[in-house]
């Protein structure tokens, strides 16, 4: 009874909202939100200058009574709007229109802080809590961000100087981080020079994202494209990400809070990528994953002047394990390493660490990789006492770039086997004549396709 009631008691101040909204809805498509307001309908400002973070807050807690009634989409028209952070709501999107900009603000002061996350125990950078999130959310389900490639702005610049000046006491936020949520889609949106990561579903299930365009410049800070971290049904597919860190790191918490926390990353797509990063790798797995990564898999992606497809980074102390890793079609053009694995990441949350947490990596398929302008074919270091094993490598053509390494291949405590791989791979992944498996079957990610619904 107490639930009805609080239901058409919902449905009432939806209701109102809606009534608010001059001009009404009209009829919108089948799975489309039913209530539908613009930014400006909360008083936003959208001229770059005026602060509307009462706007986006107020926007929020109004639709949030309409996630029992057919759900909200709050419009975000073209113009430049400037805000603090703000939090998502369930049955909710967000529509950047064609040429709207939403700015983060530069002032620090409208950045509360936040608690760290349990599977990392600290913030990333400093230790205690850290900086919150730009968009952010917490235990949402049915959250679209979407649009007509609309853009989501950082403006990092501020924070990347004082990283760089070693001026934060704590962590930078990251660009959008969803936490506990389940069946989310981000879509044909840009997101442009985070302070830090860019998006972060942590924690989540089901999560697509296609169809995203992410910028930063080549060297600023930690600037990763997409990080997965302890989420599962995780597909990225169709993104174009030129970013400072890895286009993708696939993650799953930090040394013992991540043991502790004990929440794998599994069942990830990722395909059809292309991504630029120098510095870094196209896709890393790790180098936290001291909740284990298993299932991955990775399809027709390109890398371009970056410095290594994927790598797979750990270290002692971080336990956990990384393996079901499979890697289909790789077309890399200026490379430092096609193969990179590392055992010896290091960086660690504080000094309790576990030695003897050892990490385990194996089960590690790649296939059909074609690579151009390359400096050293594979650079494999596993762990002393602890190799890295089950690795498969088959049909792989390196063409080395005019100042290539004389020493193509250097492995050290890693084994397993290859077939059809140019040029000739160490002697620890031995001649096996056999091309390395993929899943046949496809994993079924949810949320299904929406219908486009036009705003
Ligand atoms: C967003 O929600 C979290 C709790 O999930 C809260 O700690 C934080 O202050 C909220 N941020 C904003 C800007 O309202
Ligand atoms: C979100 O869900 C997690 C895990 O179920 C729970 O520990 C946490 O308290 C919830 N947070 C909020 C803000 O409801
Ligand atoms: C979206 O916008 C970004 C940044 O302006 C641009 O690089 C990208 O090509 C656009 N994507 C589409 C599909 O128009
Ligand atoms: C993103 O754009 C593509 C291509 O236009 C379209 O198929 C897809 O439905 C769009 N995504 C959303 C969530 O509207
Ligand atoms: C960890 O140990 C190093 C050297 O042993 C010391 O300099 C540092 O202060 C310690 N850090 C913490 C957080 O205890
Ligand atoms: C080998 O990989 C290339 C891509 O680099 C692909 O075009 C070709 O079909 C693959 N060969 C076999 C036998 O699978
Ligand atoms: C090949 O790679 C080198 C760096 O090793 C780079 O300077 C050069 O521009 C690349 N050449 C081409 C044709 O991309
Ligand atoms: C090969 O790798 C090992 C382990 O990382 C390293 O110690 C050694 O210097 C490398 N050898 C060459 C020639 O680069
Ligand atoms: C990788 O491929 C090889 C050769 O087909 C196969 O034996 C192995 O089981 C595959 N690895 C995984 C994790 O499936
Ligand atoms: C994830 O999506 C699949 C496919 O749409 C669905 O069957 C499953 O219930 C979803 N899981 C969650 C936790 O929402």
């Amino acid at each position: 009874m107490a639930t009805t009631r609080m239901l058409h008691a919902a449905a009432a101040v939806c209701a109102v909202a809606v009534a608010l909204c001059a001009g009404g809805i009209g009829a919108s498509p089948a799975g489309c939100r039913k209530h539908v307001k613009k930014i400006t309908d909360y008083g936003a400002v959208g001229d770059g200058t005026t602060t509307n973070t009462a706007a986006f807050a107020k926007a929020v807690a109004e639709l949030s009574r309409c996630a029992d009634d057919g759900g909200a989409a709050l419009v975000v028209p073209a113009g430049k709007w400037l805000t603090g952070p703000f939090n998502l709501t369930s049955h909710f999107t967000l529509f950047l229109d064609h040429g709207a900009e939403i700015l983060a603000s530069q002032n620090m002061e409208d950045w509360p802080l936040i608690a760290p996350l349990p599977s990392y125990g600290r913030g990333r950078d400093e230790p205690g809590p850290r900086y919150s999130n730009f968009i952010a959310g917490s235990n949402l389900t049915d959250v679209i961000i979407t649009g007509n490639n609309g853009t989501i702005n950082g403006q990092g610049q501020v924070w990347w100087d004082k990283y760089h000046a070693k001026e934060l006491t704590y962590t930078r936020g990251y660009l959008l981080e969803l936490l506990y949520s389940d069946n989310i889609i981000v879509s044909n949106v840009t997101f442009v020079d985070s302070p830090s990561w860019n998006l972060h579903p942590t924690y989540c299930t089901n999560v697509t994202i296609s169809g995203v365009t992410i910028l930063a410049p080549v060297h600023s800070p930690n600037t990763d494209g997409i990080d997965p971290d302890s989420s599962s049904h995780v597909k990225i597919e169709d993104c174009y990400i030129v970013s400072g860190d890895d286009c993708i790191a696939v993650k799953s918490g930090w040394d013992q809070y991540g043991i502790k926390f004990n929440m794998p990353s599994q069942h990830i797509v990722i395909r059809r990528l292309t991504c630029i990063s120098p510095t870094s790798a196209m896709i890393a797995l790790g180098s936290e994953m001291s909740g284990g990564i298993q299932d991955v898999r990775a399809e027709d992606n390109v890398a371009i002047n970056t410095e290594s497809a994927v790598r797979i980074k750990s270290g002692v102390g971080r336990g956990g394990f990384v393996k079901d890793v499979f890697v289909r079609g790789l077309s890399l053009h200026t490379m430092k390493w096609v193969f990179w694995m590392t055992g010896n990441y290091g960086q660690h949350p504080d000094n309790s660490s576990d030695p003897r947490a050892l990490p385990e990596v194996t089960g590690i398929n790649y296939s059909d990789v074609f690579a151009e302008n390359v400096t050293m074919a594979g650079r494999m270091e596993g762990i002393p006492n602890d190799p890295y094993t089950g690795i498969c490598i088959s049909n792989v053509t390196a063409q080395l770039a005019p100042d290539a390494k004389k020493l193509q291949w250097n492995c050290t405590d890693v084994k397993g086997v290859t077939s059809d791989v140019s040029p000739k791979p160490c002697p620890e992944l031995r001649a096996a004549g056999k091309p390395c498996a993929f899943p046949e079957e496809e994993l079924v990610i949810g949320p299904p396709e929406l219908p486009k619904c036009t705003y």
